[in-house]
């Protein structure tokens, strides 16, 4: 297995796909995908365009449906929720499914979607995340960060970094075989440097201060949080998420 750690999107090499690749977009698009599985919903389908969402989900019967429209961090009109994992309650999710489009999060699944496998990975289930990947053992793994509109995000970066350390605690991989890039280095070193003060270093994040002044700071103490949720959201067929069974 060789892994690559991509700071965002548009930092993936233009040409190709790994055999696995890992969306992470810790505040808060991924964490609320895997909130909305753990609570039961029947699947996640991903959107850029809000329009679009609006018309897909259209057909969808409303009480099989959530619609989740988020930018610049608050919901957009006409939605049922924003982007906050903490409105996807099992009362709320169980049996529908959630309609999503998100400020950066969707872009970054949308990059990676031809891959053979999809997982999107969020501090909260990291452990879910490392256990497929250290039992399937694919070649290439991209782990690609959200960011923010282009630019680099620290609470993805130091998730990819989550992921790495776990994966290094296991005796059959050492780092110089595991890295396939430089990013791999660094995204462990700020892991190393902050594992203990996850929500401290969410609160220096710039969409972490963002949130705060949305006063999501329940959201910020959810999202800090590690391997709390065993669920794995897995591309079923392009834009839609299931949670990976066995
Ligand atoms: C995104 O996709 O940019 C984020 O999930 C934004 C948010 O925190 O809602």
């Amino acid at each position: 297995m060789k892994l690559f750690v991509y700071h965002t999107p548009e930092l993936t090499p233009p040409e190709g796909v790994p055999v696995c690749a890992i969306a992470i977009d810790v505040l808060r698009a991924t964490s609320t995908i895997a909130t909305a599985l753990a609570a039961g919903a029947e699947a996640v389908q991903v959107f850029s365009d809000i329009a679009e969402l609006m018309q897909v989900s259209e057909q969808w019967s409303p009480d099989r449906r959530i619609r989740a429209g988020e930018r610049g961090g608050g919901m957009v009109e006409g939605c049922d929720m924003g982007n906050s994992p903490l409105d996807c309650t099992e009362e709320r999710a169980k049996g529908r499914r959630l309609f999503i489009s998100t400020t950066n999060g969707t872009r970054c699944l949308k990059r990676v979607e031809a891959a053979e496998t999809v997982l999107t990975g969020a501090l909260i289930n990291r452990q879910a995340v490392v256990h497929h990947l250290l039992t399937h053992n694919p070649e290439t793994v991209w782990i690609v960060g959200s960011g923010w509109e282009g630019g680099y995000s620290l609470e993805d970066t130091v998730c990819a970094g989550a992921i790495v350390h776990s994966i290094l605690k296991g005796a059959s991989h050492n780092l110089d075989e595991l890295a396939g890039n430089d990013e791999v280095i660094s995204a462990l070193a700020l892991f190393g440097q902050w594992q203990a003060r996850l929500l401290d270093l969410l609160h220096h994040a710039s969409h972490g201060k963002r949130l705060l002044r949305l006063n999501c700071l329940e959201d910020l103490k959810y999202c800090a949080q590690t391997d709390v949720l065993d669920v794995l959201p897995i591309q079923r067929e392009p834009g839609v998420l299931v949670s990976h069974q066995g």
